[in-house]
This record gives C-alpha cells, structure tokens and sequence, in this order.
C-alpha cells in the first residue's frame, strides 16, 4: 500500500509509540491525586511541559494540552465569545480547516458577524483587505498557517503585527506547519496544532495562549495542568507529544530537504501529463502536492488510487465527500480545477518508486463523462 495523505494524519513514530506505552505503565497515576504516585506523575508532566516549553521557545504557562487541535480551535473561539461578549465580530478565511469554520459558523448561528478575509491570486492571504475589515468590536481575527489541501505557507509575522496596531487578538490554525517549518509562536495571541500530524499519537492537541492572555474555559472541572482545561492529565499522550515534536524539531532541517526533493522529482513527471494542472504553488510547503486531473472526480477518482493500492485525498479529511475545493478555487478561481483536485501530501518517510507508481496510475486514470 502506497500511502501519500500525510496530511491527513501521520503514522505514529516508534520512538514515539515506545514512549508513549512506557509512560503509560509506568505513569499510570493521576497526576491530580495528592498521593506519592500521583505526585510523582505531576512532577514528570512538569518536566513534559518544561521540555516542550524549551522546544517552543515559550513559556510552560502558554501550553494547554487539550485532545485536537479542533478543540483547541473550537476553545478559543467559543472562550474568548464568553471572555469578551460585546465583541460580535470575528474574522477569519474560506480556507480554514472545518473545525475553525465550524467553530465561526456556530457562533455566526448566535448572532455574531463573520468576516472572510480574500486570497490573492498567489493564495496568500490580502493584507489591505484584512485591514479594511478590522474593527473595534472584532474579537478575533483567526488566519490559518499552512491550508491543508495547497500547503500554502501564510506571512503570520506580517498578519500578527497588523492586527496588534490594532489591538485585535490573532489566533492561528498551525497544525499544518508544526514540525515542517519553524514557527515563532511568540508573535502570535492564540495557535492550536495537533499531534497526529507529526508523527505523534491522535487524541492530543495543543492550545498555546501568549502570557497575560485568557478567556472562559468550556471545560470546567477540577485543577488540572491548566486552569483553561480540566481533566484528568494525558500523561501518555502528553509525553508521546513531546517526543515528536522534540524528532520533528530536531529533524526538520534534513527533512525538508528530502520532501522538497521528492516534489521536484514528482512535479518533473506530472508536468508532462496534459491532463494535470498543478495548484500549489511556490507558497506551497515541500509536503504539498495539490493537482487537479481534467474530467475526472474526486469521489470516484479516490476509490480508483485505492484500487490501485495508493492511499490520497482530494480534500482534508474532515471536509465533506462531494463539494468543490474551496481552497483551491480560491488560487485557481477555475471550477472544472476546484472540482477534479487532489491531494497528495509527501513525507520524508516518501519513496521515489511510490512516486513512479503514483505517475503511472494517473497516466492510466479513465475520463469520467
Ligand atoms: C489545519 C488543520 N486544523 C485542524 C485539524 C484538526 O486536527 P485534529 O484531528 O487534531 O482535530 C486538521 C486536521 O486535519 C488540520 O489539517
């Protein structure tokens, strides 16, 4: 099986697993019990926390461990609503992840205005435009790093530094940059990643909040590691985290390097097919390879890589089955393109001859009437 949807989830590392099933024997204690086991487990999240911390360049007061990074969209959303209720106004994109837009729609359902910011014809996201929308009873303004089908890499310096004229908070999605390129988070308010996206396990998720910034928790509970989320510590998951964030830190130079070898090789050979035409970009993150394939579908053309044994997606994973790619139609402004896309996300764990097997099955791939 050839799998090319790193960006969907990633398989999990074994280092990664080993630490992760240790911990979970051996720190087995609720680190929220007063007892000996319970403090010794508080004390190793510490050290978990203070580690990942170091890795983040940010204090361990920032982190809230949570269990996706869709909680931690939903969470800053809905928590700074309840923070700052006579601010009814949130911006944010069509590019977004289904959780953030999930999150911005319920609230949209409440009474709250909704802004999207537009794309420029390179994908990143216009500035003037987002100038033009900011207002004093915007709550937040929440732009995605890294879009999830294009892989286009968003300037959250340049977008930050406007909204804080301002005075305005900014959250960002990073969970599709975490890892593959470096993120300075102390220029942002508000970043939510996820652990199965770096090769880490799935059901941990972090919110990171920049020092003196709060807003209601929407879990309420006992004291836990973090005033903003109750719950029994994930000490297993926690610490399986930060091991895949301290490999993909500690690799994501040479990383890089081989998944932007591998794009060049595969874009080399998908140039030649007439009927693919090539949405990301050179905004686009190494690990993104968006086409789209004329007369085809996405929902059966799935089914035809699988069937030839290669596992991608046309959209993220969490977006319906038979809608345009709004990310897409956002660069391409082209329908026929917005709907026949896919997605194939790369890995360093990638193989050329997955690659080969990949170019040969779209030369083989049937028209759809
Ligand atoms: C940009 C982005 N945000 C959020 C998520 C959701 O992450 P999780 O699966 O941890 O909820 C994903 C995963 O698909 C994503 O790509």
């Amino acid at each position: 099986m050839i799998y090319l949807d790193y960006a969907a989830t990633t398989p999990i590392d074994s280092i990664v697993s080993d630490v992760w099933v240790r911990t979970e024997e051996e720190q087995f204690a609720n680190a929220n019990s007063r007892h000996i086991l319970g403090q010794k487990a508080w004390a190793f999240l510490q050290m978990q926390l203070s580690q990942m911390a170091e890795l983040l360049h940010v204090q361990k007061e920032n982190l809230i461990l949570c269990s996706s990074a869709t909680e931690a969209n939903n969470t800053v959303l809905k928590g700074l609503a309840l923070k700052y209720p006579q601010k009814k106004h949130i911006i944010t994109s069509m590019i977004e992840h289904a959780s953030l837009i999930g999150a911005a729609s319920s609230l949209e359902a409440q009474g709250y205005e909704v802004d999207f910011v537009d794309t420029k014809e390179d994908g990143l996201f216009d500035l003037e435009h987002l100038k033009s929308l900011l207002r004093t009873d915007t709550l937040v303004v929440s732009l995605i790093a890294v879009n999830s089908e294009t892989g286009i890499l968003q300037p959250l310096e340049a977008i930050a530094a406007l909204c804080h004229e301002s005075n305005i908070l900014f959250h960002s999605d990073v969970t599709q940059a975490m890892g593959k390129v470096p993120i300075n988070l102390k220029e942002l308010d508000f970043a939510s990643c996820s652990a199965h996206k770096i090769y880490g396990p799935k059901g941990i998720g972090l919110l990171y909040r920049n020092d003196d910034l709060s807003f209601i928790p929407l879990l309420h509970g006992g004291n836990s590691l973090s005033p903003y989320r109750s719950s029994t510590p994930q000490s297993a998951l926690i610490a399986a985290f930060v091991k895949a964030l301290e490999l993909s830190m500690t690799h994501q130079k040479e990383r890089f390097e081989k998944v932007s070898q591998l794009k060049t090789y595969l874009l080399d050979q998908l140039r030649s097919n007439p009927r693919v035409h090539i949405n990301s970009n050179e905004h686009s993150l190494p690990h993104f390879v968006n086409i789209s394939i004329l007369k085809t579908r996405p929902e059966k053309g799935i089914d035809y890589f699988s069937s030839c044994d290669i596992c991608l997606s046309s959209k993220s994973a969490c977006c319906g089955q038979d809608e345009y790619s709004a990310s897409v139609y956002a660069i391409t402004k082209d329908m026929e393109r917005a709907q026949s896309s896919y997605r194939i996300s790369i890995s360093h764990l990638t193989l050329e001859s997955e690659l080969d097997a990949l170019v040969e099955a779209i030369e083989r791939m049937p028209y759809e009437d």
